[in-house]
Order: structure tokens, then sequence, then C-alpha cells
């Protein structure tokens, strides 16, 4: 299988939903490759990963972004790049297309997308900040004639459903209720802590209909009819029984400079991947 089978290149390899991506490809039997930082192979807190990786076949490249050469060379070997890479480098996969487009080779860019349609669905700021950097990579994409898939996974419900629950958190005796429930027009909610509620405000205050899909549309799980998914109600009870490790995404903010972690709402002190 291996021999027909596409070889996938993993950037942000490390991450939550990165890992996961190796995992999948590896067990689909692709030939797969992912790009480490140099600054992370050494890093203890990636080790077991690392290790994981290398115990399952998975060819470990070294580079970075910024070494445009480099990322050329890592390309050349694939035929698939899928990127994974957080909120707050987005905007940096134009390194990402502007190699993809002179290393002339890639059959299919699939970016770090895993959330809304960003073309069909719109958030409140300062959600929409960091959709935006969504539409215009998109943009840059068709622009440079890269065959691509964006992947609209709307919530993956194991990522949220314990910001929910969170039982691994000291119970808090407060909760905050925003207005009156009465939502009228659109409202900016504060950056960068907001950024949670902004999405979740998407999902159960937000009643606008969702869209059908378009000609060149797919919905996914026609594409893979035997796949066995998890049900909301066990996803709850793993998380009661054997609760995840909180998670912390990045994500930029709307003047372009730091980044923060934000998670279940609240802003916190580091970046990390989590589970
Ligand atoms: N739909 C949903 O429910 C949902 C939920 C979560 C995420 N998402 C989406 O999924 C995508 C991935 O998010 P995530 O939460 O999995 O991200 P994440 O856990 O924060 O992982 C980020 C990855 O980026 C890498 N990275 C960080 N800084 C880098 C740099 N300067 N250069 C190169 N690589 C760097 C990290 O590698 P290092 O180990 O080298 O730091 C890590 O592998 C995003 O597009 C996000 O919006 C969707």
């Amino acid at each position: 299988m291996a021999g027909l089978a596409s070889r996938i290149l993993v950037i942000g390899c490390t991450g939550y939903l990165g890992r996961r991506l190796v995992r999948a490809s590896i067990s689909m039997g692709h030939p797969t490759y992912v790009l480490l930082r140099p600054k992370t192979l050494p890093d203890p807190s990636k080790q077991g990963l690392i290790d994981e990786f290398e115990s399952i076949g998975v060819t470990i490249l070294q580079g970075d972004l910024n070494d445009h050469d480099n990322l050329i060379r890592c390309i050349k070997l694939v035929d698939v790049i899928i990127s994974a890479l957080s909120a707050d480098l987005h905007h940096e996969q134009h390194k990402i297309i502007r190699a993809i487009k002179e290393a002339g080779n890639i059959k299919r860019f699939l970016p770090s997308e895993f959330g809304f349609n960003v073309d069909r669905v719109t958030v409140l700021p300062p959600c929409k900040f960091v959709m935006d950097i969504k539409v215009k990579i998109r943009r840059v994409i068709e622009e440079a004639g890269i065959p691509h898939t964006y992947v609209a996974a709307n919530f993956m419900a194991e990522y949220f459903i314990d910001l929910f629950l969170h039982p691994h958190e000291q119970a808090e005796d407060e909760v905050i209720v925003y207005g009156t429930g009465k939502v009228k027009g659109e409202n900016a909610l504060n950056e960068p802590e907001n950024i949670g509620i902004a999405l979740v405000h998407r999902m159960f205050v937000d009643k606008r209909p969702s869209y059908e899909l378009g000609e060149n549309e797919l919905e996914a799980s026609e594409l893979y009819p035997d796949y066995r998914y998890t049900p909301i109600d066990l996803v709850m009870d793993k998380v009661i029984s054997d609760p995840p490790k909180i998670k912390y995404t990045s994500f930029p903010n709307s003047s372009g400079g730091h980044s923060a972690s934000v998670t279940n709402g609240k802003k916190m002190p580091d970046a990390d991947t989590g589970m």
C-alpha cells in the first residue's frame, strides 16, 4: 500500500491536532514526514512524542519556516503537505506557500484550518481577526495556483467539551452571564481573553443557519463512510473518568504583535500544547 500512498509532510506535528494527524497518516499507510524545529528536538516535554513518532515509522526532518532553502528540500520529499500550525502562526503560512510554489511538486496543500468554513461563517471580534487571517491565506493559496483542500471541522468536540465540565480544575462558585441573553446586533468582546467566548457564542448563541455545501465542497463523512465516530456521550464519559490536561491554544492579537495563550476564555501565562 505504501508504494501507492501519498507521502505526507505534517507541519505543526507536535500540536494537539498535529500529533493526531501524524498518527492517522501512518495508520492509513502513508509514508509520513514531520518538520520539527531544531529548538523543539531537545525539548524534554516533547521527547515522548518524538520517540513515539520514531517508533511508528515517521521520518523526522529538522527545519524552520524561516529557512526557505531547507523548507524546499523537505517539500521536495513529499506529495502532500498538511499544516497544523496554531492560530498565532497562520499568517506565517505564506512562507510555506512560497516554498511550495517554488518547489513545484506538491499535489495538495491543506493549510491550518480545521475550524469554521471561514468564507461562509462570521464570528464576533476579536475572533473575527483570527478568521480573517485564514481567509487571507486561502486567497494567497488560490492566487499561487496550488491544489488545496480546506478542512472545516467546526468544533472538535473532545477539544472543547472539557471546557464546560473541566473537572480537573477547582470548581468555581461564580458564573458570569453576559447581558440579558437577548443579543442585539454585533458586539465586540475584549481580546484576547474572549476569543474562546466568541467561538462558543457562534456555536450556541448566534442562531444564524448553517449553509448548504457548494459544488466543490464535500461532507467528510461521505469520504470515509466506514469510520466509526465517537458519540458525544462517550467523549463526556472520558472527560469525567480520565480528564485530559487543559489545552492551551495560541492566538494572535489584532495589533499584530504579541500572541496570547487562551483556554476556557482565560489568558494563560505560557503556550503549551497539552494532551
Ligand atoms: N475546530 C476546533 O475545535 C479546533 C480546536 C483546536 C484547534 N483547531 C485548529 O487546529 C489548528 C492547530 O491548532 P492546535 O491547537 O493543534 O495547535 P497547537 O497545539 O498550539 O500546536 C501548534 C504547533 O505549531 C508549532 N509551532 C509553534 N511555533 C512554531 C514556529 N515558530 N515555527 C514552526 N512551528 C511552530 C508547534 O511546534 P513546536 O513543538 O515546535 O512548538 C506545534 O506543533 C489551528 O488551525 C486551530 O485553529 C481547531
